[in-house]
């Protein structure tokens, strides 16, 4: 498969806690991505060590933040369900920057009880406000049918159908997106 070098999609892991499942669900999307035409990479937010917006600390994983945002054309966010939302470190994460994610395109990826759904419509609030379009189709994984023991993950194989869609609909509008910036 020949590459859209043009086009970068940044697969955005949320959560940053130990022990998290986020990585594993990032790894299959991004292996889905293998065979497809634009350029996929994990973006882990833990990687950057952000600290908690605008209080002290080390703020030395903002500047590679920001230049990472910034040079992607849309997103795949592995979103999962705290407390009926989003994580914490995903909101805290979107909330250090603002320019550099307007006029692109997101699917998500969510997972909880009821496949984080309630996590899923509350970034699509957080989405609007940051003029991040965000895709219909959506991937709701359940810690009862897709992770044994709520923690190894183990897709069921229906999820791939809407996966590819999703990564289609993602690069019709990043594509589409980037002729407006
Ligand atoms: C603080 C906290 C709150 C949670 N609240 C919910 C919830 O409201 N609904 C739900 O479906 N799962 C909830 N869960 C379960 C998480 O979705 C599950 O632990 C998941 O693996 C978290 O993602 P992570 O492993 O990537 O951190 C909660 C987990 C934590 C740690």
């Amino acid at each position: 498969m020949t590459k859209n070098n043009a086009l970068k999609i940044g697969i955005i892991i949320g959560s940053t806690r130990e022990g998290r499942v986020s990585p594993q669900v990032g790894a299959w999307v991004k292996a889905q991505s293998q065979i497809r035409p634009a350029t996929y990479e994990i973006v882990d937010i833990a990687d950057y060590k952000l600290p908690l917006l605008g209080e002290s600390g080390d703020y030395s994983g903002i500047p590679k933040w920001q230049a990472k945002i910034a040079e992607l054309d849309g997103f795949v966010f592995i979103a999962q369900e705290y407390n009926h939302g989003l994580a914490a470190s995903l909101k805290n994460a979107i909330d250090y920057l603002r320019d550099e994610w307007h006029n692109k395109a997101a699917g998500i990826v969510s997972y909880g009880s009821i496949g984080g759904a309630r996590a899923a419509e509350h970034l699509r609030g957080v989405f609007g406000e940051l003029q991040i379009a965000d895709v219909r189709t959506q991937v709701l994984l359940s810690l009862f049918t897709d992770f044994e023991n709520g923690t190894t993950f183990k897709p069921q194989d229906l999820h791939l159908t809407n996966l590819n869609t999703l990564l289609n609909e993602v690069e019709q509008w990043a594509t589409a997106l980037k002729t407006i910036r």
